[in-house]
């Protein structure tokens, strides 16, 4: 029996609205769980060499010693819940970075949910249909939170996954460090009205260069996340071979040897690692982007070899994302334009006091009470193709809420990943994204360099 793109497309709609009445699952799924505490805190780590740094985080240890933010961990079709504890000394929300789920828990205050204050919480209950790497952050004050440290990754496992034998997680970002540990100015002006300020320091899991144990000849997962706020990376493997398996969350087709691939803010690759045979060999993952490559982080190899090899994996099971109708999609016109500078206006959020950037020429910075229009409405269950244009000469890693989209094509690359929520625009490129509107409420699309997203290059879909 075959079954049309279109009559697929209304059931994957209905299913949407099923998840979001919380009917048509298992009884499983159903039981809302215990929330697991998230709180938003106050607390010291040591990052640079010569000092204390006053971070923010979500990590769990009590006081000054909390630690990184956890990988947070939930399976596919199960219900998840987090109580926001709001510790910090100002306004903050959770924003869940790729899963496609209800709009009431995405984390955008004014378009989704209320600002949770100091003293105050808010509770997220939310059925991840997707299985993949992904990661969570605030949606207020964000260059400020994310850079202090409330960046933290989310794996959603799927009881189809192959087994590796070690599994490392990474969260790379780097830190805006002075003298002695302090933070020094959030973004220098001039360099967002560009491709964004840099951080002084640079770490994987809030370390310099750390290096981890795994078996020798073993297979392992590695799930690397690009959460900081500026750095565009690009990937390479030293000393071991390793396959892209999925990106964004969603597997790639085919498994393919990873060279070099660029990795910009917001975005995710999982690699299926070999290490070498041997013991103590070492392997370096490396940032290959510009003229001085350095070291992200390594593995050692530890153990007698398990003589394992990258064909005996099994395939990543295939995240239920619904193809758009091309023969029916509306298409729509994207414009990210640089704008005339003027000031931007105040908000609870935090706002840079600056206005630099524009999507169709509006230049918006979110997370705000002043309303604008949306770039359009979509009909629930339609299909859309963006057509989305950089007339910047800079990178911009654009990502887009709630919702998954296939790059259909571009005139700046031949590989098309598997379906993703961020793309990372190339000077100059041209792309049409493909979209079907299968999940209902307000989602923003913003480039996640944070200047870029707080200086005007924000806006948002109403789907109804
Ligand atoms: Cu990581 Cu508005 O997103
Ligand atoms: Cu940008």
């Amino acid at each position: 029996m075959t079954i049309s793109r279109r009559t697929f497309l209304q059931c994957s709609a209905a299913l949407g609205g099923a998840f979001a009445l919380g009917t048509g699952l298992s009884a499983r799924a159903r039981a809302t769980p215990e929330p697991q505490i998230l709180t938003a805190q106050l607390a010291e780590a040591q990052i640079a060499a010569d000092g204390i740094s006053p971070v923010m985080t979500y990590g769990h240890g009590d006081g000054p010693h909390a630690g990184m933010p956890p990988i947070l961990r939930m399976r596919k079709g199960e219900t998840f819940a987090a109580r926001l504890v709001n510790r910090l000394d100002e306004p903050t929300t959770v924003h869940w970075h790729g899963l496609r789920i209800t709009n009431a828990m995405d984390g955008v205050p004014e378009m989704t949910q209320r600002y949770v204050y100091p003293g105050d919480h808010f509770d997220y209950v939310f059925t991840p249909p997707d299985a993949g790497t992904f990661w969570y952050h605030p949606h207020c004050n964000t260059l400020t939170q994310m850079g202090r440290g409330l960046t933290g990754v989310l794996v959603v496992e799927h009881p189809k996954d192959p087994v590796f034998d070690a599994e490392i997680v990474l969260n790379l970002r780097d830190w805006r460090l002075g003298a002695g540990g302090k933070f020094i100015d959030t973004f220098k002006p001039r360099d967002a009205a560009r491709g964004g300020t840099y951080g002084t320091l640079r770490t994987a899991n809030w370390q310099r260069e750390p290096t981890y144990d795994a078996p020798a000849g073993g297979l392992v997962r590695v799930r690397i996340v690009a959460t900081d706020v500026t750095r565009i990376y690009t990937i390479g493997l030293v000393g071991a071979d390793a396959k892209v398996i999925a990106l964004d969350g969603n597997p790639v087709e085919r498994p393919f040897v990873l060279d070099r691939i660029d990795l910009g803010p917001g975005q995710r690759i999982d690699l299926a690692l070999r290490m070498p045979e041997s013991e103590s060999a070492r392997v370096a993952l490396g940032n290959f982007r510009g003229s001085h490559p350095w070291t992200i982080a390594g593995f050692r190899s530890v153990g007698a070899s398990l003589k394992r090899d990258l064909g005996d994996l099994t395939p990543l099971p295939a995240n239920p994302v619904a193809e758009a109708d091309l023969s029916t999609a509306k298409r729509i016109p994207i414009d990210l334009t640089a704008t005339a500078e003027h000031q931007a206006t105040p908000s609870i959020c935090g706002s840079l006091g600056y206005t630099f950037w524009a999507l169709n020429k509006v230049p918006w910075s979110g997370d705000t009470p002043d309303p604008v229009a949306p770039i359009e409405e979509l009909k629930l269950g339609r299909s859309y193709v963006l057509e989305i244009a950089n007339r910047t000469p800079h990178a911009h890693p654009i990502h887009l809420h709630g919702l998954s989209f296939r790059i259909l094509s571009s005139n700046k690359r031949s590989f098309l990943p598997p379906p993703t929520d961020t793309i990372l625009l190339l000077p100059d490129e041209q792309a049409e994204l493909a979209l079907a509107a299968d999940n209902p409420g307000d989602w923003v699309i913003h480039c996640h360099i944070i200047e870029h997203q707080k200086t005007g290059m924000t806006g948002y879909f109403k789907i109804v």
